[in-house]
């Protein structure tokens, strides 16, 4: 196989490698069928943090089996927590905590882990943890986390790397956040669990993922009210008042996206179970604009049948807006359709690296500032494609069932992290897919 030049990765000045693990996809096969959703690894790798705040055993249920889980059970074992990952649970027992670092060999991995901060911090009065630095999707600073902790009362500082931060009390307060940061209002909202008081976030996250985290820890003898609103209320209690609980782990509607937009991009008709509707407000009226037939059927089915694509005007935004983490993939689609959309990326600023990889199947997008412009064209054509991170794999993927012949998809690392098989529920709904 002879490297295209565009797919040379310029960190490397290397083409994809002829033995890399890679997803072989024979396009043009509408989805056809019914597909489970898995858990949301946004979810459980913020409630198997929160489980460090408790002595005791705790319990998720309906965990994905994806390389993240396995890398953050990694990192809270490094702390002292017991932890065995089952077929679709993780038991956790953090009855004692034996460290307070988080050292940047696993952090580096896995930027998810960053949340210790706030348990850690909390149940030990101090915590270690490494810096997670940027990553391809952007930036991705950690101002809002320091502010909010620092306003409960901890010192904190960054030295060499990692953040250190302290307290031998926290305080409760009123937290206003400038953005609506899911990592800021996951480390202050279980750091101040522990503290003295009432704290207030004000301009909180709203993601279903934070109400998921707060029902977990109210489990476990928390008292937080609000989680899923812009206000979320946290009265302190002792860690004598908290202990282990069992928890389920709400599904991934970001996993179902995809879905949903991989049945678009091949006009096919498919069932989706396990989903909760209520998630995917946002994208599910985008489809339906796009000419999608979209029908629910409470509490957790989605039935979806597409035939041709509408272009449509997108921004991405905070929860309940349209999501960050769907740009990618709804691009694949409207790559497809009639007439020219655009896409406005509001919450990360490099997260367009897929369009370089779209071109290459033939798509007409142009990059503007944020914005990208899709003019539709009448098909894509299979190519090897080289993904950047988790969302743009799904986005290649979607292309690539879409398209008139061989896709190959390499970097599948970033895929695995965060689809749990996608190539065997695909190939369930019909896809012509395999791994090799
Ligand atoms: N931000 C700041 N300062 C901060 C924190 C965030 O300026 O202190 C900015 C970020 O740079 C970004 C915006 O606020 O522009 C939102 O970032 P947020 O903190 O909400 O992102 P995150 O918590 O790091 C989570 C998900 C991402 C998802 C974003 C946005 C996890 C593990 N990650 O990241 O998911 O895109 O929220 O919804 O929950 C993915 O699953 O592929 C993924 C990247």
């Amino acid at each position: 196989m002879t490297p295209n030049v565009s797919s040379i990765d310029p960190t490397t000045k290397q083409g994809p490698r002829e033995n890399e693990e890679r997803i072989i996809i024979r396009g043009g096969k509408p989805l056809n069928g019914e597909v489970k959703v898995s858990g949301a690894k946004n979810a459980v790798l913020k409630m198997m943090a929160a489980a460090l705040l408790a002595p005791g055993v705790s319990i998720l249920r309906n965990v994905p089996n994806l390389t993240d889980v396995h890398m953050m059970a990694d990192v809270i074992r490094h702390l002292g927590a017991k932890v065995t990952v089952g077929v679709d649970e993780v038991i956790i027992d953090a009855s004692d905590l034996t460290d307070y670092e988080a050292p940047y060999e696993l952090v580096s991995q896995l930027r998810a882990s960053f949340v210790v901060l706030g348990p850690l911090l909390a149940r030990c009065k101090q915590a270690k943890v490494s810096l997670p630095g940027g990553c391809s999707i952007g930036e991705r600073r950690i101002d809002l986390h320091e502010r909010g902790l620092k306003s409960l009362g901890a010192e904190i500082y960054c030295e060499h790397g990692y953040v250190h931060a302290q307290a031998e009390k926290l305080v409760g307060t009123r937290i206003y956040l400038d953005k609506p940061s899911n990592g800021a209002t996951e480390n202050i909202m279980l750091a101040a669990v522990l503290a003295e008081g009432q704290t207030v976030i004000e301009n909180a996250a709203q993601d279903p993922e934070i109400t998921n985290l707060a029902d977990f820890v109210n489990a476990m003898g928390g008292k937080i009210t609000g989680a899923g609103t812009y206000q979320i209320v946290i009265d302190g209690v002792r860690v004598e008042d908290l202990h282990g609980a069992v928890i389920d782990t709400i599904p991934d509607r970001l996993e179902a996206g995809t879905f949903l937009f991989a049945c678009m991009a091949t006009t096919g008709e498919i069932t989706m179970t396990n989903c909760n509707p209520h998630h995917l407000y946002s994208v599910i009226s985008k489809m339906q604009e796009m000419g999608a037939e979209v029908s629910i059927f409470a509490p957790d089915v989605i039935k979806v049948r597409s035939g041709k694509i509408r272009a449509v005007d997108t921004t991405t935004l905070p929860y309940p807006g349209y999501p960050t983490d769907l740009q990618a993939p709804m691009m694949s689609v409207l790559a497809l359709a009639e007439g020219t959309s655009i896409i406005n990326e509001t919450i990360f600023e490099n997260r367009f690296m897929q369009v370089g990889e779209l071109r290459r199947m033939g798509a007409d997008i142009s990059l503007t500032g944020n914005a990208a412009i899709i003019k539709g064209v009448p098909k894509l054509t299979g190519a090897e494609v080289k993904s950047s991170d988790l969302r743009a794999a799904a986005a290649l993927v979607i292309a690539g069932l879409a398209a008139e012949g061989v896709t190959e998809v390499t970097g599948l690392k970033h895929m695995d992290r965060g689809y749990e098989h996608l190539e065997d529920k695909l190939r369930g709904l019909g896809a012509d897919i395999y791994r090799r």
